[in-house]
């Protein structure tokens, strides 16, 4: 499931469709899924789903990222037993980095596998001030025990069934899978995977793609 119906809020408009080396981001993303799965579901902004971008089905997606995950969920193929969930934002995900995910479920107790990178910077809690909006520090937190999440994010698909079954909203799908105490696996991300957010992000991905 490539989700990629979102509204690009901090980008400036929506992104999945911005070109990067001329062609839509959310057609890099989805050409990087599957290389690794069998069927890819794209989910699009309402009245957008014409165009599949590569994909073999398009739905239309809903207000949050955790209910477009759910409408491309309803339309995958029931006898699926592993769903992955990619964010359209990272085109420049490669396909071995699904079918590590993917790999990562055959042990026995896992239910769900993500990837994520080690953090570089000192990481603090802070509390922002209602009177002013001024930040002060609260803690410094120990950055080893903290790592940053990515998709691609791979699932048992009847323990993410489940995890979505009572409509919750989260920004990934692992949170609604540790939720029901099942055991989420962490397979090293790719610090070039990073997610398209602000306008200056599209002509550094350029750059990273003649690099990659
Ligand atoms: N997404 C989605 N449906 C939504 C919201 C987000 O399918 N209602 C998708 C986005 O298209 C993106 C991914 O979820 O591929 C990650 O979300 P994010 O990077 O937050 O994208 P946007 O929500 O579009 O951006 P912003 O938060 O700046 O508005
Ligand atoms: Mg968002």
């Amino acid at each position: 499931v490539v989700v990629a119906a979102g509204s690009g809020t901090r980008f400036g408009g929506a992104k999945q469709f911005a070109l990067l080396g001329g062609r839509p981001v959310v057609a890099w993303s989805v050409a990087a899924c599957r290389e690794a799965v069998d069927h890819v579901v794209v989910v699009l902004p309402p009245g957008m789903i014409e165009e599949s971008f590569g994909a073999d089905l398009a739905v239309t997606g809903g207000a949050s990222r955790s209910e477009s995950v759910r409408n491309g969920l309803a339309a995958v193929p029931p006898e699926a037993t592993v769903v992955v969930v990619h964010d359209a934002a990272r085109p420049l995900a490669r396909p071995s980095l699904f079918r590590d995910v993917v790999g990562a479920l055959a042990s026995p107790d896992v239910a769900g596998a993500i990837c994520a990178v080690p953090v570089a910077d000192t990481l603090k809690r802070v509390a922002h001030s209602s009177v002013d909006g001024s930040s002060c520090v609260v803690e410094t937190l120990d950055r080893r025990a903290l790592v940053m999440v990515q998709t691609p994010q791979a699932f048992v698909a009847d323990v993410l069934r489940r995890a979505h079954a009572g409509g919750g909203d989260a920004t990934d799908d692992a949170a609604l899978v540790e939720a029901t105490g099942a055991t989420v696996r962490v397979v090293p991300g790719d610090p070039r995977n990073l997610k398209l957010t602000g306008p200056d992000d599209l002509t550094y991905f350029e750059h990273l793609l003649g690099a990659v």
